[in-house]
């Protein structure tokens, strides 16, 4: 009995649970191969849809649990309400498969669960904990900063401009705030993308940086926001992010919070093994890049859910033919929205360009950017894609598509000085200047010496621990 409670004790388990996007997936499993090599044994709790590859982690114990979705390719316009419906459908069914668990650790003498860590968007998690008597923590997934901005334009809800209800007493002072109020809103949810004005407090973003969706009303996205960043009866927050990056972003929200806050970012570099993709990974681009001199390939590639229409790709297209800059160019299955994209790369586009490009369906994307020859990253600035450019020291070119993107995209040109950002839309001339100013220009090396600078500011940190 001694020895069953201290087996118990010594190896506790962790249930995590992963909102079921790569981009979500892969830093909550890189922070399970940490706590596992910690002693912690490690449960993940999944949707059926996008399910992760139990074989690749053979460490940990995969849980699926029914959530009535549709194996369908979900675009960033559904987002939201995707996000909105596991949270409805997920609830019973993983409240009963916890139960499960725990009557099965009663019985087999399996370790006790210490606690459910669940990615902010899976916040159905923390009403379960609740009823089953567990603790919880929360993983964020994204920036400290995007986290500020999302609370900022909360604040301006709560405040009462959002809904437009002034405070004042006379007419003069009310149409005042109405006007005021009217045009907050304007900027922020209709002018949003636009706006070159800075946002009060949130230096250096403009209110075209802001990570709002112009999908549905404001209000579905103020609730989604609600919902995510409610710290509820959570015990502590981790975060993939570190304070060499973001330390002002956290000194702030460590007034904010009344948790304990862990910035233990970024994941992918303390992980002592690395998370697999749920795409199969083309190897061949590493033999490709084999071949190429020192610094001199472009990674272009924008993540798993961003999409491009058929002509912003014929421009992205020639923008790199034309810059005569080798590249490694990722097109993601379902990231054009025409079938038809393939031929527009045969016009011409093969001879102009021979055995300067390589094109892959997915990539091997860590290992590609620790890669000497590749020297500079066209990114739509996800955030895993930001640190993972970041911890090997390799400079951006920033074209955000949606969300959180945008934040990230304007620390890394104007807080961290490490990439351009493309401002409009794709347009040939525009990406071939971008690209020569990165990969040859004077300015594009003093921001390859500044990433590596920052490259090794984060290994100290880890090393430090
Ligand atoms: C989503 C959101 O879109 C993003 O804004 C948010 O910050 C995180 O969740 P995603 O768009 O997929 O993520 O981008 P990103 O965060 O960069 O994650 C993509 C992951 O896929 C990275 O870990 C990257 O290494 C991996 N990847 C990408 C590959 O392994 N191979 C590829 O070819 C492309």
């Amino acid at each position: 009995m001694e020895m069953e409670k201290e087996h118990r004790s010594s190896h506790p388990r962790l249930v995590l649970v992963p909102l079921p996007f790569q981009g979500h997936i892969n830093p909550m499993l890189q922070l399970g191969s940490i706590l596992h090599s910690k002693g912690f044994s490690i449960t993940v709790l999944h949707t059926a849809f996008n399910s992760p590859i139990p074989s690749n982690y053979p460490e940990f114990g995969f849980v699926s649990i029914p959530d009535n979705l549709s194996e369908q390719l979900i675009s960033a316009d559904d987002l939201l309400p995707f996000i909105s419906l596991l949270n409805l459908n997920c609830g019973v069914p993983f409240q009963e498969c916890l139960a499960k668990m725990v009557q099965k650790q009663e019985v087999e003498n399996e370790p006790s669960i210490a606690c459910i860590v669940y990615d902010e968007c899976m916040y159905f998690c923390d009403a379960v904990a609740k009823y089953v008597k567990l603790p919880s923590i929360v993983l964020r997934t994204t920036s400290a900063s995007t986290y500020l901005s999302r609370n900022a334009i909360l604040q301006l809800k709560a405040e009462g401009v959002l809904t437009s209800q002034g405070t004042s007493t006379n007419i003069q002072g009310a149409v005042a705030s109405l006007i005021s109020a009217l045009e907050s809103l304007f900027n922020i949810f209709y002018l949003g993308s636009t706006s070159q004005d800075l946002v009060p407090g949130l230096h250096p973003l403009r209110f075209k940086d802001l990570p709002v969706s112009k999908i549905g009303t404001p209000e579905i996205f103020l609730q989604f926001i609600t919902n995510i960043y409610k710290t509820r009866t959570s015990s502590a927050i981790i975060w993939n992010t570190n304070d060499v990056l973001e330390q002002p972003s956290l000194q702030e929200i460590h007034k904010q919070c009344q948790v304990g806050i862990f910035p233990v970012g970024p994941l992918h570099e303390v992980a002592p093994a690395s998370s697999r993709s749920l795409i199969k990974e083309d190897n061949s681009c590493i033999t490709w890049l084999e071949k190429q001199k020192q610094n001199t390939v472009l990674y272009v590639s924008f993540g798993s859910v961003a999409s491009v229409d058929k002509k912003e790709l014929g421009e992205m297209a020639w923008g790199l033919a034309n810059s005569k800059q080798p590249f490694l160019w990722v097109i993601r299955p379902g990231s054009v929205d025409d079938q038809e994209w393939k031929k527009l790369l045969t016009e011409g586009f093969v001879e102009a360009v021979g055995e300067n490009g390589c094109i892959v369906k997915w990539a091997p994307q860590k290992e590609v950017l620790a890669h000497g020859a590749v020297g500079g990253f066209w990114t739509h600035c996800g955030w895993n894609s930001t640190l993972e450019s970041i911890s090997k020291g390799v400079p951006m070119i920033c074209k955000p598509c949606f969300g959180d993107q945008r934040v990230n995209a304007r620390h890394v040109s104007q807080v961290w000085r490490i990439g351009i950002q493309l401002e409009n839309m794709c347009e040939r001339g525009e990406v071939e200047r971008a690209i020569k100013r990165l990969m040859v220009d004077k300015e594009g090396k003093e921001m390859r010496q500044r990433a590596k600078n920052l490259k090794e500011r984060i290994q100290l940190d880890i090393r430090e621990g």
